[in-house]
C-alpha cells in the first residue's frame, strides 16, 4: 500500500515538473505554425523588426534577447528555429498567466517583421 502512495506521488510530482518545463512555443497549436510569413526574405524586415523588438520587448527579453528572470533568453535555437507562424502566434497571444503580455494591438505587418527579426542571426 505503502508503495502504492509513494508511485503516486511521484507520478503527481513528474506531472507538475514537466508542465512547468514544457515551454511556451510548445503550447502553440500546430495549426499556427503553418502561417506564412509575408516578409520572409525582404531585406527590410529584420530591420525594422529590429526596432520594434527594442520597443516592445526588450525591457523583459533584454536588449541582446539575452533574456531576464522569468523572460527567456530569444537568442536561442528553440526561437529561431519555431516556426514563423509559431512566433506570430507567441507575440499575437502572449502567456498571460505566465508574464508574457499579447501583443495583439501590434499592426499585424509589424508583429511579421518582428518575427522575421527573431528569426534572423
Ligand atoms: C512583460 C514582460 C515581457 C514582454 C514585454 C515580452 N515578453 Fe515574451 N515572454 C515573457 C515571459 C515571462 C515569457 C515566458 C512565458 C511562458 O513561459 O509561458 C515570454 C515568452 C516569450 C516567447 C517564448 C519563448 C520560449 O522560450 O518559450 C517568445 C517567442 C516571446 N516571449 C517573444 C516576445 C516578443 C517578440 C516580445 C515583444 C513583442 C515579447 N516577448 C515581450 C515576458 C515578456
Amino acid at each position: 500500500m505503502k508503495k502504492v502512495v509513494f508511485a503516486g506521488v511521484v507520478a503527481v510530482a513528474l506531472a507538475i515538473a514537466q508542465q512547468r518545463s514544457g515551454d511556451f512555443l510548445d503550447r502553440i497549436p500546430p495549426s499556427a505554425a503553418a502561417r506564412p510569413n509575408p516578409y520572409e526574405g525582404q531585406r527590410n524586415a529584420p530591420l525594422a523588426g529590429r526596432k520594434l523588438y527594442a520597443r516592445h520587448c526588450a525591457e523583459c527579453h533584454g536588449r541582446e534577447r539575452e533574456g531576464h528572470g522569468k523572460a527567456p533568453p530569444l537568442a536561442q535555437p528553440l526561437v529561431r528555429d519555431a516556426a514563423a507562424g509559431t512566433l506570430f502566434r507567441a507575440i499575437t497571444d502572449g502567456s498571460l498567466n505566465r508574464g508574457m503580455p499579447s501583443f495583439a494591438a501590434i499592426p499585424e505587418p509589424q508583429r511579421w517583421q518582428i518575427v522575421t527579426f527573431l528569426k534572423g542571426r
